[in-house]
Order: C-alpha cells, then sequence, then structure tokens
C-alpha cells in the first residue's frame, strides 16, 4: 500500500462530509494529496474554504460545497455543485456526525430527529443521492461510512446511547447498501474508528475528563493513524472489498 502516492487515486473525485473539522478535514487532506479532486461539505463554510485554500497551496485540488446533513431536499444541488465544480463523484466519504452524550430516558424528541437527521437520515439518503447518479450513468464508485467502535461495543460511560444507535444502523447500512448496490460495482466499505483526538473528542473530555490513562496504550491517536485505513478503502487496492466496517481502535475496547 504506497500511502504517499500522490497519484494513487488520480481521477477520483471525493465528496467529504464534515469536512470543516476533525477526522473530515483530515480525510480531505489526505484525499487531496493521493490526487483525488476534492469537494469538502460542512455547514460551516467558512473554514471549508481555509481548508481548501491551503490544500490548493500545496498543489491539490479541493472546493468547499455547504451542506446541512439534515436538510435532504437540498443534497441533489450539494451534489451538482460538487460535480458542476470538480466532476461527476466517484467516492462519498460520509464523515459528519454529531455526538450526543445523554441519557437514553433524558432525549428529546427534537434531539432525536437531530441526531438521527445529521448521523443516519442524511448519510443514508446522500449515499442514495450519490449512488442513484453512478448507477444511473453506469459508473463505478465508492462509498466510506464513519460509523465508530460504540457500534458494536458500549459500556455506558460516556453515555452516547443514542449515538452509539446511530452508528451501529451507519455499519448496517454499509452491509446492505454494498449488497444492493454490488452489481453496480459501487464499494459501500466504512470504518469504525475507536477515540482520536477532534473537536467532538475535546467536547467529551470537557465533561467527563481525559481518558488516556485508562487506555491500554495511554494515549488517544492522533487522526493520521486513520489514513492508510481511509487510503485503502478508498484505493483500486480494495477493488473486491465491500459491505465491511473496518474497527481502528488502537486497542481501546476490548473484543
Ligand atoms: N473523534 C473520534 O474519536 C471519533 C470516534 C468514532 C467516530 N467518530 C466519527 O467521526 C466523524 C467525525 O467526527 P470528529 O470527531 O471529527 O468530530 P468534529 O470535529 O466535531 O466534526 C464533525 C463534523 O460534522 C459536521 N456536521 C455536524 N453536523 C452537521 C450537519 N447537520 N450537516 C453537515 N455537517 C455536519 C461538522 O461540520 P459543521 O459544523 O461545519 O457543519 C464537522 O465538520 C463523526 O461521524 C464521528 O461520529 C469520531
Amino acid at each position: 500500500m504506497r500511502q504517499r502516492d500522490p497519484h494513487l487515486l488520480e481521477g477520483q473525485v471525493a465528496l467529504v462530509t464534515g469536512a470543516s473539522s476533525g477526522l473530515g478535514e483530515r480525510f480531505a487532506r489526505v484525499l487531496a494529496a493521493a490526487g483525488a479532486k476534492v469537494a469538502l461539505a460542512a455547514r460551516r463554510t467558512d473554514r471549508i474554504e481555509a481548508v481548501c485554500a491551503d490544500i490548493t497551496a500545496a498543489g491539490g485540488t479541493a472546493v468547499g460545497v455547504r451542506l446541512d446533513l439534515t436538510k435532504p431536499e437540498t443534497f441533489a444541488a450539494t451534489v451538482d455543485e460538487a460535480q458542476d465544480k470538480l466532476g461527476p463523484v466517484t467516492t462519498l466519504v460520509n464523515n459528519a456526525g454529531v455526538p450526543y452524550g445523554v441519557r437514553p430516558h433524558k432525549v428529546s424528541a427534537a434531539d432525536a430527529d437531530l441526531v438521527i437527521g445529521t448521523n443516519l437520515r442524511g448519510p443514508f439518503l446522500l449515499s442514495c443521492e450519490v449512488g442513484g447518479r453512478m448507477i444511473a450513468d453506469g459508473r463505478p464508485g465508492r462509498i466510506v461510512n464513519v460509523s465508530s467502535m460504540t457500534a458494536f461495543h458500549y459500556s455506558g460511560t460516556p453515555t452516547a446511547a443514542l449515538y452509539s444507535v446511530t452508528k451501529a444502523a451507519l455499519a448496517r447500512m454499509t452491509e446492505v447498501l454494498a449488497v444492493e448496490w454490488a452489481r453496480n460495482r459501487i464499494n459501500v466499505v466504512g470504518m469504525a474508528p475507536g477515540m482520536f483526538h477532534s473537536e467532538m473528542m475535546a467536547g467529551m473530555i470537557s465533561r467527563v475528563g481525559d481518558p488516556s490513562d485508562q487506555l491500554p496504550r495511554g494515549r488517544l491517536p492522533d487522526p493520521s493513524l486513520l489514513d492508510s485505513t481511509l487510503l485503502y478503502l478508498t484505493s483500486p487496492a480494495s477493488e473486491a472489498v465491500t459491505g465491511t466496517v473496518i474497527k481502528v481502535d488502537d486497542g481501546q475496547f476490548g473484543r
């Protein structure tokens, strides 16, 4: 696996959701450095424009598109905008997500709509928007879903019940869309990170403290340790890999 090959993803157009911070920002930079043209999507357009400027200065190709995952009626226009600027999307990275550290019996209906809308309904409908275009054009493609280890392990601490449910559904979505679209040569794959440094994690640390001391390797890993998994899942090397969610947790969770 040649992680630093600037031509690895040449010809690809990647749409990365939640690219304004954290893992998504990192993923956008990594895909661009590997030769993909990248559309960075999020609500905070000032932040995605700043990242686009960095990527462009480094010789890559990147544009920003506004996306609010809770508003599916806007998805077609967002994908149109990315396509008009860069060409048809070949790779969708469903990265954006919101945490929700509230005990289940305290969850309001409005908050449930927000968390499910952002973490599940949005990625499902956006995948259908992008996948539907690939199918209509007879183009192969990739969809990478960013789930979470909480999809598979739940300790109750910190409380993230609804978040965990949405991430488990995203893992199942990976499996069922992979079956649905196998004949269309669309690979649907995922990764399930453990706890990594990001803004979301900084928010959790401010609520419940830094968990590093309790982790087997005594650290919260840097997001760069997800690079190779992302590049594997988006590159020709994984052509036959679909319906799989790769766990990357630095040994944090039991098996
Ligand atoms: N960090 C970890 O340890 C960890 C572990 C497991 C899984 N994950 C998953 O990794 C993904 C990225 O998380 P992160 O840790 O990098 O968190 P983050 O820094 O808080 O980033 C979250 C991203 O999601 C975007 N977003 C939130 N609501 C949105 C909406 N309605 N529409 C469009 N974009 C929206 C945010 O952009 P705007 O606010 O600008 O819209 C932001 O770019 C999430 O799905 C998270 O569940 C993270």
